[in-house]
């Protein structure tokens, strides 16, 4: 990711997600084969939190892809005798991290059903982000969709098999949803949705789904400028928050809250009501976070910052009546999603306000994206 200093700080800028940009082979090493995805994050408009065994969300939820915020992944592969495939090393940005590589072994022995290859192949994975790994961004979504991304086009490639994309993308969603809930729906462009929803006939648990066909065009360009308040380690991980869910006595309310506002948020896109847009969306961040405050040993993620960017972002919202809303993940960042339309406005003032609530002055300037991009191994 590359960094420019604006007038206020610095702004964090990537380029849109390019088939330019690839982790090189090895010189030297010889692997029977290789395949490279780019994937990106995405930001929920309406929340998953709360799940049960094999990562089935207690409500759906709906996000949106982003474009710039991605991981790039290459996974090489070589034969190994029956019964000894392993991760043979995962490098990420380059270097040895344990604590990733632990948690992508256990994710490859999670989905050795699914993809029954892996008993006879050593694999070697490399990953970089574009976002910087402290800036605050999850990136299990990201890094989960292109690994399960990687697989499949590994299975296609051993079995020879060309498979049509629907069951692709359906495949590579449900994997990637065992690694992450988030990253089922980064495997689909733009608007997707993830859990069973009444009158959305392909809609399910296990995977996700791209509606982008039932959302009004004024949608279609949204920006995500990702305004970041504190780029530390969180206090509390989504795992930990998520199982905290199960105790709280608000948890039933919450559900049966997120399926109406699935209803919603379905309503809104599909009208193309911005103004109800902001409601909803401004909404479930809020509600996200009382959850953690009113989960027993409760817990805080918003920062002072979060806090004085919200009210400004409410003030603007009155004088100027552009429709922008505030959105937050498990965390004190704050996003701010609004249409093409207001973005000279909406930028002039994330620089003359906001930056000065961002840790350096940073902000991440994203968008609504294409969804994930093969860039090797077809
Ligand atoms: C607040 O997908 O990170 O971002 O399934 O345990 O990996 P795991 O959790 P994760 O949770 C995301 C929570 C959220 C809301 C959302 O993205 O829907």
């Amino acid at each position: 990711m590359a960094e420019s200093n604006g007038p206020m700080g610095n702004r964090q800028e990537t380029g849109p997600a390019e088939n330019s940009e690839r982790i090189p082979e090895e010189p030297g090493k010889q692997y029977s084969g290789s395949v490279q995805w780019l994937s990106p994050s995405n930001i929920a408009l309406v929340k998953y939190w709360g799940k049960r065994e094999n990562q089935i969300p207690e409500n759906p939820s709906i996000s949106i892809t982003l474009s710039r915020s991605h991981t790039l992944t290459l996974l090489r592969y070589s034969p190994a005798r029956k019964g000894r495939g392993r991760l043979a090393g995962f490098l990420f940005n380059g270097q040895e991290q344990p604590a990733f590589s632990g948690r992508i072994e256990s994710y490859l022995g999670l989905v050795r059903t699914l993809f029954p290859f892996l008993d006879e192949y050593e694999i070697f994975i490399e990953s970089t982000n574009s976002f910087p790994h402290s800036s605050g961004i999850a990136s299990s979504a990201s890094s989960m969709s292109a690994l399960s991304l990687c697989l499949l086009s590994m299975e296609r490639i051993l079995s020879g098999a060309s498979p049509d994309d629907e069951a692709f993308y359906r495949k590579a969603s449900y994997a990637a949803r065992i690694g992450s809930g988030s990253a089922s729906r980064s495997v689909y462009p733009g608007y997707v949705l993830w859990g069973s929803t009444p009158g959305i006939a392909s809609s399910s648990d296990e995977f996700a789904v791209p509606v982008n066909e039932m959302v009004h065009e004024v949608f279609s360009s949204m920006h995500d400028s990702i305004l970041i308040v504190d780029e530390g380690p969180k206090a509390v991980s989504s795992s930990t928050g998520h199982s905290m869910m199960t105790d709280n006595p608000w948890s039933p309310a919450r559900y049966s809250q997120a399926c109406e506002n699935i209803e919603s948020i379905l309503r809104i896109l599909n009208a193309g009501d911005l103004d109800e847009f902001v409601k909803l969306v401004e909404w479930e961040a809020l509600t996200l976070h009382s959850l953690m405050l009113n989960s027993r040993n409760g817990y805080i993620l918003l920062k002072p910052g979060t806090i004085q960017i919200i009210d400004k972002v409410r003030l603007f919202r009155r004088e100027t009546s552009i429709p922008v809303a505030f959105t937050l993940d498990a965390g004190p960042n704050v996003h701010l999603i609004y249409s093409s339309l207001f973005r000279e406005k909406v930028e002039k003032f994330i620089r003359e306000e906001l930056l000065v609530h961002c840790t350096r002055g940073k902000w991440i300037d994203d968008l609504i994206g294409e969804g994930p991009v093969q860039i090797t191994g077809k």
